[in-house]
C-alpha cells in the first residue's frame, strides 16, 4: 500500500576522481568524505554521505534498499503522524528521540534536529534515514546502555566498515572488515527495546526473549534471516561473491511466509462441529516486535474464519467435463467456494520461550 512511495532522487553528481599519485591502495580525494582541511567544522552531508553517492558504485544494493521499508523511515506516512503526536506531548520535549533510530545521524549532529524535524514533516526528505552511511559509519555497538547505542567514529571517518577481509579497493573511500556486521549487535541499537520516556506503546520490548530461542542460541544472528546471503556484484563491475540483500525481508517479502503455522484440528458432536486452529509462531522474537502507532487499541494479528461451501470436487475427468458443458467454462459458479458465515477475530500473539 504505502511501501510505493519513491524517494525522490537529490541529484549530486560526484565531482571527478582525481588521482594523486600512483598507489591505488592509497587515499585519493572523490568528493565523498570531507578533506582533512583543518578547522571548518565539518557538514553533515560529509560526514554521513547521502546514499545517492554510494548509488553510483553500489547500484544493486542501493536499488535493494530503496524497496526496504528503511529506505521511508523518516517519511512514511505513520511516522510522520506518530511523530506529531509526540512532538505535541509532555516526552516530546526530549525533539531528537525518534530520530535516533528512525535518522540516527542526529546523535552527532543534536543541534541540528530542527532540521530533522523539518525533513521528515515535508514528506519528501532530500536527507536520509536509516542509509547506506548511517549503518556503515557504525564502529561500535554499546550494549552496556539501554537501549544499546551506536557508536560512530568522530565525525570525518573516511573509512567505510563491512563484512570483507578481501575487498577490493576502491577510490572513494576506504573500506575495512568489522565483525559487528555479522553480528546482531548492530541490529539491537535500533531494534531490541523502544525508551520508555517516549511511552510508545504497551511494551517497550521489541524483541522478548529472542536470545533464548532455538535459532540465536544455534548461531543465527538478525542478517541471516533478514539480510539473507546470495550472490552478486558488490560494487559495479566487481568479481561475483557472497553479498547480502538489502532489501530487509520482513513484512514485505518472502520471508513473511514463513512467521507462523497454522494446525486445524475437528471434531464433531451432534450439531456441534468443533475446529480448533493451533498458531505456532516459528519466529525466534516477539511478532509483531512493535505496536506502533500508539493507542492503546492497536491491532495486532487477524485471524478471519469463514465458514463456506466447498467448491464441487471428484476426480479430474469429471471436473473437465463439467468445464465443458458450462458456457463459463471453469469460472462456472459450481467452482467457486459459497459463504455462509464469516468472522474475524483480532488476537494478540506473543512468542513464548
Ligand atoms: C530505539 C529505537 C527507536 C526509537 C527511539 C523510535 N523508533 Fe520507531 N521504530 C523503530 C524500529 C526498529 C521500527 C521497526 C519496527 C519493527 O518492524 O519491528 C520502528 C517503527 C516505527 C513505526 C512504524 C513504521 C511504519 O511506517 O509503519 C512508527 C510509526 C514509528 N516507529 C514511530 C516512532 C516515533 C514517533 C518515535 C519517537 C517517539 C520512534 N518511532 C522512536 C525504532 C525506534
Ligand atoms: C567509486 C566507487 C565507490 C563509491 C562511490 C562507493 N563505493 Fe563502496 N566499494 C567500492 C568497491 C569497488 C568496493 C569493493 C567491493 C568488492 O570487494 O567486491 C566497495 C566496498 C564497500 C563496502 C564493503 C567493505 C568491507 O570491507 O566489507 C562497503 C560497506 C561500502 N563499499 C559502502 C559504501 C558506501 C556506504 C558508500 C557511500 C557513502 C560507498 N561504498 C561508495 C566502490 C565504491
Ligand atoms: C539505525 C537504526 C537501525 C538499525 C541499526 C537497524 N534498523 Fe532495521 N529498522 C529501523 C527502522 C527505524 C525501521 C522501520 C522503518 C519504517 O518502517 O519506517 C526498520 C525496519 C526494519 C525491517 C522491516 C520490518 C518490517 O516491518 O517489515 C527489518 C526486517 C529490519 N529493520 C531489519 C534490520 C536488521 C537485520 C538490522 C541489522 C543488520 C537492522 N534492521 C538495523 C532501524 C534500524
Ligand atoms: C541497517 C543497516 C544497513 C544499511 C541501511 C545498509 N547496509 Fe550494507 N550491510 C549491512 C550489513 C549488516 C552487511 C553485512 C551482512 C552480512 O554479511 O551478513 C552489509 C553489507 C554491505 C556490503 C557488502 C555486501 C554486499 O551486499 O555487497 C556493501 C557493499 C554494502 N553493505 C553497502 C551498502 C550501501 C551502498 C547501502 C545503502 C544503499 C547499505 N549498505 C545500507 C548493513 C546495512
Ligand atoms: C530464524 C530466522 C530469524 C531470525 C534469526 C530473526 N528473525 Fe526477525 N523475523 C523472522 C520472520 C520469519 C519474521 C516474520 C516476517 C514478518 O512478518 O515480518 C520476522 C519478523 C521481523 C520483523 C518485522 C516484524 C513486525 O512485527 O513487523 C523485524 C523488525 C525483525 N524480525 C527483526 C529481527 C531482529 C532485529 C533480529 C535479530 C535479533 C531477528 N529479527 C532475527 C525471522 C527471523
Amino acid at each position: 500500500m504505502r511501501r510505493t512511495m519513491h524517494k525522490a532522487g537529490l541529484s549530486i553528481v560526484l565531482a571527478g576522481i582525481v588521482l594523486l599519485g600512483s598507489a591505488a591502495s592509497q587515499w585519493v580525494g572523490d568528493r565523498l568524505f570531507a578533506q582533512q582541511d583543518g578547522k571548518a567544522p565539518i557538514t553533515m552531508d560529509k560526514a554521513f554521505p547521502n546514499s545517492n553517492k554510494c548509488k553510483r558504485c553500489h547500484e544493486r544494493v542501493f536499488e535493494e534498499w530503496e524497496t526496504s521499508p528503511l529506505s521511508r523511515s523518516i517519511h512514511s506516512p505513520a511516522f510522520r503522524a506518530a511523530l506529531d503526536a509526540f512532538l505535541e506531548s509532555p516526552a516530546g520535549k526530549d525533539k531528537a528521540l525518534c530520530f535516533r533510530c528512525h535518522a540516527p545521524h542526529v546523535r552527532e549532529f543534536p543541534d541540528k534536529v530542527q532540521f530533522f524535524i523539518d525533513q521528515a514533516k515535508s514528506g519528501d526528505p532530500q536527507m536520509d534515514g536509516v542509509a547506506c552511511s548511517q549503518c556503515h559509519l557504525i564502529k561500535h555497538v554499546d550494549r552496556t546502555k539501554q537501549p544499546p547505542e551506536p557508536k560512530y567514529e568522530p565525525a570525518g571517518s573516511k573509512t567505510l566498515y563491512g563484512p570483507y577481509k578481501d575487498f577490493a579497493q576502491n577510490l572513494a573511500h576506504q573500506s575495512m572488515e568489522l565483525g559487528l556486521f555479522h553480528k546482531s549487535d548492530l541490529c539491537l541499537n535500533c531494534h531490541q527495546a523502544v525508551p520508555s520516556g517516549g511511552n510508545l506503546g504497551k511494551t517497550n520490548d521489541l524483541l522478548g526473549n529472542w536470545d533464548q530461542s532455538k535459532a540465536i542460541k544455534a548461531g543465527k544472528e538478525c542478517q541471516s534471516c533478514h539480510m539473507p546471503e546470495q550472490t552478486g556484484e558488490s560494487a559495479n563491475g566487481e568479481k561475483k561473491r557472497t553479498v547480502a540483500n538489502h532489501t530487509f525481508p520482513g513484512r514485505i517479502g518472502k520471508l513473511r511466509q514463513e512467521a507462523a503455522k497454522l494446525d486445524i484440528e475437528t471434531k464433531i458432536e451432534g450439531d456441534k462441529t468443533t475446529v480448533t486452529v493451533k498458531v505456532q509462531s516459528l519466529v525466534p522474537h516477539n511478532l509483531p516486535t512493535f505496536t506502533f502507532p500508539t493507542p492503546k487499541d492497536t491491532r495486532t494479528f487477524d485471524v478471519e474464519a469463514t465458514l463456506s461451501y466447498a467448491p464441487i470436487s471428484g476426480p479430474p475427468p469429471f471436473l473437465q467435463r463439467i468445464e465443458a458443458e458450462s458456457s463459463k467454462g471453469s469460472s462456472d459458479p459450481v467452482f467457486q467456494p459459497i459463504d455462509i458465515v464469516k468472522k474475524i477475530e483480532n488476537i494478540p500473539i506473543v512468542k513464548q520461550p
